[in-house]
């Protein structure tokens, strides 16, 4: 199935994961679709549920997909702007990209969030102490060239017909505050910071808000799934058995190449934490079991373009 990707990017994109979570969630019946961290959207935008509230602490999100179910900003208008803007960008060699930052960062306007998040580096969202955007340029003078701005324009046009079908709420909120509001009748799909991982002005993570997560989640008696990650060569997150220990996990394999020779791959087995028995998911206290006896961490049958990945690097 085609994979919708929102015109905004973030490192913690689960675009790559999207099909996998979606297939969790398709025989499932419920209300109303909840996400406490909506990020980029493209979880929901993926599932595309009839009635949805989603939420970020972050404003710039949630004002930018305001911005697109009020139609102020259309695939045309993105097409317009981002051809214009470009060619500023071209002429000054690429400083035009900082006029834009500190535009942004004194106005907040969501066509400058998405100019800034095409042309910065990696696509990456970062924002400084006193919440100011702070990722450097891409370097790349030539960003904006027809095909790239063509993407993003047909990007707009998709998300905005998805956001129009359904029933859908854009909400500027702390989890905690989504969390109160939660009904037995809804689904929750919950994508927090990972504890520690980074520390962002909208997006920073502690133990203690892991833990107001779960109480929340479990006393609203709503079904949820929680993104998380299991493994990676050096560590295990233990949150998984502590936290998060009366759950059901089920796992998926990805493997990040750190140059072409297969013995540089980096497995990490991406996690689904659920209150629910999940497509082969396992209770999370007999995974514990699998890794303390060195058995595998894998739920899912193993996804055959992986072996295809690895043949063609060796
Ligand atoms: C891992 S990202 C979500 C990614 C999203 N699933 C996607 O695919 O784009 C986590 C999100 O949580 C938001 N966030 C961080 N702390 C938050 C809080 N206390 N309340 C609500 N949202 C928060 C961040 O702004 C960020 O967008």
């Amino acid at each position: 199935m085609k994979t919708f990707v929102p015109p905004i990017k973030s490192q913690g994109i689960k675009t790559k994961l999207v099909g996998w979570i979606s297939s969790h969630v398709e025989e499932l019946e419920y209300d109303r679709w909840v996400e406490p961290f909506m990020g980029t959207g493209v979880v929901a935008f993926n599932v595309r549920p009839k009635k949805a509230l989603l939420c970020d602490s972050n404003p710039h999100l949630i004002k930018f997909y305001k911005a697109l179910q009020a139609k102020e900003i259309t695939g045309a208008l993105v097409k317009k702007r981002l051809t214009e803007e470009g060619k500023r960008l071209l002429l000054s060699e690429g400083e035009y990209y900082y006029d834009v930052r500190k535009r942004f960062n004194a106005e907040g306007d969501p066509l400058d969030f998405l100019f800034l998040s095409r042309s910065c580096f990696n696509g990456m969202m970062r924002f400084n102490k006193k919440g100011g955007y702070n990722v450097p340029f891409c370097k790349k003078p030539n960003r904006f060239a027809q095909a790239l701005v063509t993407k993003i324009s047909n990007q707009v046009e998709s998300i905005s017909q998805i956001i129009e079908q359904g029933d859908y709420e854009f909400r500027n909120q702390d989890f905690q505050e989504t969390l109160s509001e939660l009904k037995a009748t809804d689904f929750v799909y919950s994508d927090p910071p990972y504890i520690g991982r980074h520390v962002d002005y909208f997006d920073s993570w502690v133990e203690e808000e892991e833990k107001i997560l779960k109480q929340g989640l479990v006393s609203s008696q709503a079904k949820f799934i929680l993104s998380t990650w299991l493994s990676n060569q050096y560590r295990t997150n233990e949150y998984i058995f502590s936290v998060w220990k009366d759950c059901f996990i089920s796992t998926k394999e990805h493997f990040y190449h750190v140059g072409a020779k297969e013995s540089n791959r980096n497995a990490v087995y991406e996690a689904l934490l659920s209150n629910i028995r999940l497509t082969d998911s396992i209770p999370s206290h007999e995974m514990k079991r699998r890794i303390e006896l060195n058995k595998s961490q894998l739920t899912s049958k193993k996804d055959p373009s992986i072996s295809q990945q690895l043949a063609l690097v060796v």
